[in-house]
């Protein structure tokens, strides 16, 4: 008797829950942020086609660096990627970094990733920065597999367009350099210029961060959930880095190429907080074939202390001085900082008038 009755009173409770549940979920579904769109099929199918054409092409005999009458191989290149969902802030400096030097013309190429979806679209300033160097783009979100693709289009972009480009360098609209292109170009071909000239290549290094001790290492690989990321990334090969590098054309190739990890890392985070998948994939799948091919380190100054949402310490023109330069390039590393981040927009004429005088003077 007492047994039969007892379950009763939970019948309206239960029926009433369960009712609640779908205007629960349609409540949540509009307050909450919807998490951004998965990469679509037709986007991938683009990249796919793309990455395959700069990889046939690689291995075309006709698709190396031109030679000059008279001259020996000409001069390798450095592939120069910006990375931006607005205008580039810094143009103008940018365009005294690249003009510097007449000598600098045939040395240097510029890839342009623009987000086309934004408000603040990029408008061409001209010079070095021309429409003709944007590359066919694709909407970008933060904490989202969209920014490796860019970056993985710029670097296919580049390896197709030029077979002279030898490194490509990484740059982002808040970017700045500290050097002139020479001393840039310098650092980066001089390891190697005691080889002969053909095994050059084989002694180049990418410059790319790769950390292995971090106290935010597990969150970050658990981001898609517990045990996503197995088998093809165990944890103790799981890496974590800046997002902005420079690469030898040999890993930009292998970059470009890479299946495995990306299935892994394109799926979507569950958290946004530990998502940062630009920052992994380059890291951990370079570290996974080619860690002596790796600096292990990078080239851009990235000021972390007390960051806010995963942004890091902006300058504001009241900062800048010529001692703040000099500070921003050294670094515990064979080479100083060639580059740094991230500056308000109206950083750009303080940083003008200290161009000649002190970033390009090295
Ligand atoms: C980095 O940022 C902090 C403020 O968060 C500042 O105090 C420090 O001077 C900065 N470091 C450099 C090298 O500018």
């Amino acid at each position: 008797m007492i047994s039969s009755a007892l379950p009763s009173p939970w019948i309206p409770t239960l029926l009433l829950l369960l009712l609640s549940l779908p205007i629960f979920f349609f409540f949540a579904s509009h307050i909450l942020p919807s998490p951004p769109p998965p990469i679509s099929l037709p986007d991938e199918l683009d990249d796919l086609t793309l990455f395959r054409r700069a990889a046939a092409l690689e291995s075309h005999p006709n698709h190396k660096p031109k030679s000059r009458l008279g001259s020996t191989n000409s001069k390798p290149k450095i592939a120069f990627l910006f990375l931006t969902n607005s205008d580039i802030q810094f143009a103008p400096l940018w365009e005294k970094f690249f003009n510097g030097s007449k000598s600098n013309r045939n040395l240097y190429t510029i890839y342009i990733h623009a987000d086309p979806t934004v408000k603040t679209k990029f408008k061409s300033p001209g010079g070095v920065f021309s429409q003709d160097r944007l590359i066919p783009a694709k909407q970008t979100h933060r904490a989202t597999a969209t920014l490796i693709s860019a970056e993985r289009r710029l670097l296919a972009n580049a390896l197709l367009d030029d077979p002279s480009n030898a490194f490509f360098t990484l740059i982002s609209q808040h970017c700045i350099p500290l050097h002139s292109f020479q001393f840039f170009y310098n650092t980066l071909f001089e390891a190697s210029s005691h080889q002969v000239a053909e095994f050059r290549h084989l002694k180049y290094k990418s410059f790319i961060e790769i950390i292995s001790k971090d106290p935010n290492l597990w969150d970050r690989y658990n981001a898609r959930g517990k045990k996503m990321m197995l088998p093809e990334v165990p944890f103790d090969e799981f890496r974590v880095g800046s997002q902005f590098f420079t690469l030898t054309r040999r890993h930009a190739l292998m970059v470009i190429q890479e299946r495995r990890l990306w299935k892994k890392f394109m799926r979507p985070c569950l958290r946004s907080v530990a998502c940062y998948p630009e920052e992994h994939y380059f890291p951990t799948f370079l570290s996974m074939e080619d860690p002596e091919g790796c600096s292990g380190y990078t080239l851009t100054n990235v000021n972390w202390t007390d960051s806010v949402n995963g942004h890091p310490y902006t300058y504001h023109p009241s900062e800048l001085s010529p001692e703040l330069i000099y500070k921003l390039r050294r670094s515990n590393f064979v080479q100083p900082y060639m580059f740094a981040r991230k500056f308000t927009p109206d950083c750009l004429n303080p940083l003008m008038d200290m161009a000649d005088d002190v970033i390009f003077r090295d």
